[in-house]
């Protein structure tokens, strides 16, 4: 069976981590290439969380770091920065201390050198899945615009075509860089975006949230841990069962296309709004006649999502 090309770039993160477990337990995915970017920390800590996480889950792959701040707007403060508490201050739910310093080593280019790499060595076509704000997309369309005929699609988690998480109308991986955004929306690549109206529905309970410790040896039980802040978190402000896994939705569409119902219709970043910028305006009734340039994510399997989870992890037991 052919395993489907992919690169992911990612801000781990609690759900990130959880994003790349279900890579590392499947056999469907030629993971080519991990990018990492500012976000839920800086691009220092997603960079280290990631080299962590990859030995944590025996993902042999290149790490490249990319972008330290968005294309326009000033850097993150991360010493002020609210977000840094929801994944915890060092970006895995304050338990990245118990896995030990990585010995990997990142790579010596940028981020978009490597995935121009990978995706330049591809036979196939490369599936790009982006959990992160989407500075690193962006500036590769940007920088090697004769590879985008190369690239199958990019599933990116962001957006939203109601509310927000970060603000009322606008999703965090958005608003963190609404400049990249606008660029990766307006590009010609086939575009999913796995947006707030699916992942919201994705929680896990902690009894489910056991089964992966129980079920994944000690692995399984770091990544339990690691979920507890996250989950607390929205429990308390977001009134929900547990953590949301916003970023395993598009890994899990790779794997069971049936976890996710779309709709294709024409979405666009507003960049001028005082309290929307970064919102993903989304044409879902078409009334601006606009020709769709995205699957937009409105409807998850929650219990599908979530037992991806605990048969991947058995492959650490
Ligand atoms: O809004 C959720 C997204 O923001 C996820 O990718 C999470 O990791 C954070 O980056
Ligand atoms: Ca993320």
């Amino acid at each position: 069976m052919l395993k489907r090309p992919i690169i992911m770039d990612v801000d781990t993160g609690v759900d990130d981590t959880l994003a790349l477990l279900l890579v590392a337990g499947s056999d469907k995915l030629d993971l080519k290439a991990i990018t990492t970017v500012f976000g839920n920390s800086s691009v220092e800590d997603t960079t280290k969380n990631t080299l962590k996480i990859c030995e944590l889950l025996k993902l042999d792959v290149p790490v490249a770091a990319g972008a330290y701040r968005p294309v326009i707007d000033p850097p993150i403060d991360y010493s002020i920065a609210p977000m840094v508490d929801i994944h915890g201050r060092d970006g895995l739910g304050n338990v990245g201390n118990r896995l030990p310093e990585p010995t990997k080593q990142v790579e010596n280019m940028p981020a978009v050198d490597l995935m121009a790499k990978a995706v330049r060595e591809s036979e196939e076509k490369v599936t790009i899945v982006a959990t992160a704000p989407l500075t690193n997309i962006a500036t590769f369309l940007m920088a090697y615009p004769d590879l985008r005929s190369k690239i199958e699609c990019i599933a990116l988690m962001g957006g939203a075509a109601f509310g927000g998480n970060m603000g009322f109308s606008v999703e965090a991986n958005i608003g963190h860089d609404p400049d990249a955004a606008k660029i990766v929306f307006m590009s010609d690549v086939p575009k999913y975006m796995f947006s707030l109206d699916a992942t919201m529905g994705c929680f896990i309970t902690d009894d489910e949230r056991q089964a992966i410790a129980d079920n994944g040896g000690e692995t399984g039980v770091w990544l339990k841990d690691c979920m507890q802040q996250y989950s607390d978190i929205y429990k308390a402000l977001g009134g929900l069962p547990g953590a949301v896994l916003h970023d395993s939705l598009p890994v899990a569409w790779l794997l069971d296309e049936s976890v996710v119902e779309f709709k294709h219709c024409y979405v666009d970043v507003e960049l001028k709004g005082v309290k929307t910028r970064g919102c993903t305006v989304t044409d879902l009734a078409n009334y601006t006649g606009k020709a769709p340039n995205t699957y937009v994510s409105m409807k998850a399997d929650r219990e599908k999502l979530i037992n991806m989870h605990v048969e991947a992890v058995k492959k650490f037991k």
